[in-house]
């Protein structure tokens, strides 16, 4: 009954990890998967999550999930990205759901997008993060690309990305990267955002916001969410993905949120049981572990600042990384300019290394990293970061 049935493609990024596994080298590093690590290379858990860990040992609402603190991690949710003083918040014209992290926001809304707007099309910034093409692909929406690294800069090809908004059939849905873009780590100026918003309101396209890494582009929430507040100031109903497993480090725990703006609080709620029973169908619902650390943070004051601090320790000590690195393969000699090391912003670094290079520096050198050169920086520490200069000076000087 099974025998037509091959082995599926390998992820580009779970892949790498199982490569990396797999090698015995002592001295392997991993650069592939964005998750955050500390300066001594191990995986953290924050001290806010270990203090609400400890406020809710032995939680009575385990057994099911309260609506209480499921609106109130669902409030408190869509104050990070929209504004503490948010209108859309405060007068309840939105529709939030829990869900399973980012990638389970995203797939919510794909379903929701195909069952009310069958016919429409996704587009994805070119590059995208990988999975964003299977999420839409089983959720059976076509996706289409628009222009947004430019390869030989290294940075935003803003003017062609303009271009692709204007001739994109009215009222088509857009997927942005807020910050942080993954993979490229180019993100848009304030003035450019400005522009996309407006170009965007011209054409009546949706813009949905995969909120991936909020914090790790600039160590601030609120600036990290200013592409997001700027579309609110131009009166978009919006939609947008976030996830708790970078920025809170609950990667395993799959506490994520999707909103989308409505306008007015009885579509909000339509539109909320609509999007209850998509999850219904396909999941029951979300663990409740996560969410109770999520909440018990969000809405104690002095966890939330700890938090912040965490937050803006993890961005700083990435931004530390990228100015080693460059300066370390710029010591080395290399006639190439590796300036895009700093400009670019959040977990990754899009280096420019060919799949050739990157294979090499598998095979010769233990750094493992996605065969399009994107580098985790967040896997560069003190002890390693000279290695990998070398490393990487070496495959691409050759
Ligand atoms: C990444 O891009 O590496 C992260 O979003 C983790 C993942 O699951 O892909």
């Amino acid at each position: 009954c099974w025998d037509h049935v091959g082995p599926a493609p390998k992820d580009p990024i779970n892949g790498v990890t199982e490569a990396f596994l797999a090698d015995p080298s002592p001295s392997k590093i991993n650069l592939g998967v964005g998750a955050y690590r500390d300066d001594k290379g191990r995986p953290v858990v924050l001290q806010c999550v270990r203090e609400a860990e400890a406020k809710i040992a032995g939680s009575v609402f385990l057994e099911s999930l309260s609506a209480v603190v499921n609106s109130k991690m669902i409030e408190e949710s869509v104050k990070l990205v929209y504004g503490n003083d948010s209108d859309v918040v405060k007068e309840g014209r939105f529709a939030g759901v829990q869900a399973l992290s980012g990638t389970g926001a995203c797939r919510l809304f794909a379903e929701f997008q195909r069952r009310f707007h069958p016919e429409s099309h996704i587009y994805f910034p070119d590059p995208t993060w990988s999975n964003h093409h299977n999420i839409w692909r089983d959720a059976q929406i076509r996706e289409r690309t628009y222009h947004y690294y430019h390869h030989d800069s290294k940075g935003l090809n803003f003017a062609a990305l303009i271009d692709d908004i204007k001739n994109a059939p009215h009222g088509s849905f857009f997927l942005l990267h807020p910050c942080a873009h993954n993979p490229t780590g180019a993100d848009p100026t304030e003035e450019q955002w400005r522009e996309i918003s407006y170009q965007f309101k011209v054409k009546n396209h949706f813009p949905f916001f995969d909120m991936a890494y909020q914090g790790f582009a600039s160590g601030d929430l609120d600036k990290d969410a200013q592409a997001i507040r700027i579309f609110l100031e131009d009166k978009h109903l919006i939609g947008c993905a976030q996830s708790y497993a970078k920025n809170m480090g609950l990667y395993g725990h799959r506490v994520g949120c999707l909103s989308i703006l409505c306008s007015d609080s009885k579509q909000g709620a339509a539109i909320r049981s609509q999007l209850q029973q998509i999850a219904r169908a396909m999941y029951g619902s979300p663990p409740v572990h996560g969410v109770l650390l999520v909440s018990t943070i969000l809405s104690d004051s002095d966890l939330k600042s700890l938090w912040v601090d965490e937050l803006k320790d993890m961005a700083d000590r990435i931004r530390t990384m990228r100015t080693t690195l460059r300066e370390n393969i710029e010591k080395l000699g290399s006639p190439l300019c590796w300036e895009h090391i700093t400009n670019q912003l959040g977990m990754f670094c899009f280096s420019g290394l060919s799949p050739d290079q990157v294979d090499r520096l598998a095979r010769e050198f233990h750094i493992y990293m996605t065969r399009d050169g994107r580098i985790s920086m967040a896997g560069v520490t003190t002890g390693n970061v000279n290695y990998v200069a070398n490393a990487i000076h070496e495959v691409a000087s050759s």
